[in-house]
């Protein structure tokens, strides 16, 4: 590759690049994927640049000619992304000049590639932000289904991984929903700071002959208008740390989500058996039916972080205005995006091929202790202050340890020695489908709340899904 032939800046160098660095230097193999954002862009500033003179309405004609053309051209071929031009901006330039010849060559008037490729990305994104919002309705999808069938199945639930109270299957589900509809909210929040337009800032200082920025940014469907300040316009990528963080969180999320569906998965819970679809077996032990897919979600998400971490370190330092390690932009959140995207895609169907065991949670739900707290709570209504309370069910714990059994089977000596306090039925009292009941409050495990929150939530999923349709 030479300076004479190719590149857009050829004019003051007489020798070439050496071509390691002609190879290290160009972001064609990461950016081809702005090529039909850098085409829309080119439609908005040559309509731009004709209001200003540098087109004629009849060349104007020409150049958008030229632009659909190459338009079609990449539709049915792809986009040619081991192209030897350096990036897709000076790649689509030589199209269109091979198109539509000297109109192509004045259509980078008043335009630097500093605020081309700002613009071209923010556009971008927002369609990659719209697939992962519906990603994750598609996963909550899942999960509330999940929800609405075992609104009122009794699981244990665990702090510490240790047994804890009683929980129904339908709140556990809810409750990974709840962190996903914030990451949701995130990846628009972040969408949100892309609504202004960079284009029309040039290189770093503004562009010249009097372009109406407004116009192009309302021809974009900007709906902040114009950017405010050049330096900031083509030097800063908070939004993409943003939109960083935000994948990086959801990715955390799903590895929470993992984590509890392959203890579930495992032997010593048996509370969850993963289907076929999403399974593998061991290539030594037949018995095996290991729960791959959730693993590798909880995996990937280590690289999530990295990605994010590569971003904020990319910036960290950087002189105002444009740096050419602004480039690695990309590289580090292209790929954070598809994972995550991928991500969220396995984990939806890894939920859907759940099953869970649900006669079994329920029997668990009832060994364990888990109803501890409600003993504590029955003395406290029989005039006993909770602290007390809770040293003499502590006492009644460890007895029923030592003898094997839960504390509604403690034998009728026993418990008239440890809860001499307590007149009600034991066996009725600390069931867990009434430990459940017990927490009607909003926000609360009780079945009848879970069963309103899989309403609100089924109404919820219907407006994100409306949002996912409309662009
Ligand atoms: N490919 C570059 C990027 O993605 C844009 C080109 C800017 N080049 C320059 N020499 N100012 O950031």
């Amino acid at each position: 590759m030479t300076h004479a032939g190719g590149q857009m800046w050829g004019g003051r160098f007489a020798g070439s690049l050496d071509e390691l660095f002609a190879q290290f230097q160009k972001s064609l193999p990461v950016d081809h994927v702005l090529a039909f954002a850098d085409l829309q862009v080119n439609r908005a500033w040559s309509r731009a640049l004709a209001n200003v003179g540098v087109f004629t309405a009849d060349e104007l004609l020409r150049v958008h000619a030229a632009i659909e053309d190459l338009e079609g051209h990449w539709r049915t071929t792809g986009i040619p992304a081991d192209d030897p031009a350096e990036d897709v901006h000076s790649l689509v330039e030589r199209e269109l000049v091979a198109r539509c010849g000297e109109l192509g060559k004045r259509i980078h008037t008043g335009r630097s590639r500093n605020d081309q490729v700002a613009t071209d990305l923010r556009l971008y994104l927002r369609e990659r932000i719209g697939a992962l919002a519906s990603a994750i309705t598609a996963l909550c999808g899942q999960l509330v289904a999940k929800a609405a069938a075992h609104h009122d199945a009794p699981m244990p639930g665990y702090t510490h991984l240790q047994r804890a109270q009683p929980i129904t299957i339908g709140h556990w589900a809810l409750a990974h929903c709840e962190a996903f509809a914030r990451d949701r909210e995130r990846l628009r929040d972040a969408g949100e700071r892309m609504a202004e337009c960079p284009l029309g800032s040039g290189a770093l200082a503004g562009t010249v002959l009097g372009v109406d920025r407004a116009a192009v940014a309302a021809d974009l469907g900007f709906r902040g208008g114009p950017t405010h300040n050049s330096l900031d316009a083509t030097a800063q990528r908070d939004h993409l740390c943003e939109l960083a963080f935000a994948c990086a969180m959801a990715c955390t999320h799903l590895s929470r989500l993992a984590e509890d569906t392959i203890f579930f998965a495992t032997q010593e819970a048996r509370f969850v058996t993963f289907g076929d679809a999403v399974s593998t077996g061991s290539s030594l032990m037949p018995q095996k039916r290991n729960p791959d897919a959730m693993e590798l979600v909880r995996g990937k998400c280590s690289r999530a972080h990295g990605a994010l971490q590569a971003l904020l370190g990319s910036v960290k330092g950087l002189p105002m205005a444009y740096n050419r390690d602004l480039q690695t932009d990309k590289e580090s959140l292209l790929p954070l995006l598809t994972e995550t995207e991928s991500c969220l895609r396995v984990a939806t169907l890894a939920v859907q091929h759940a099953t869970f065991d649900v006669a079994r949670c329920a029997s668990e739900a009832e060994r364990g202790y888990l109803n501890a707290t409600d003993l504590a709570d029955l003395l406290v209504e029989a005039g006993v202050p909770f602290r007390d309370a809770h040293g003499i069910v502590g006492a009644a714990v460890n007895r029923a340890v030592a003898l094997g059994v839960e504390l509604q089977d403690l034998p009728a000596d026993e418990r008239q020695r440890l809860l001499p306090q307590l007149r009600v039925d034991l066996k009725q009292a600390l069931a867990a489908r009434t430990v459940l009941a017990r927490r009607d409050v909003l926000g609360g495990t009780a079945p009848n709340r879970v069963r309103a929150e899989v309403t609100r939530w089924q109404q919820r999923l219907t407006d994100w899904n409306t949002e996912d349709r409309t662009p």
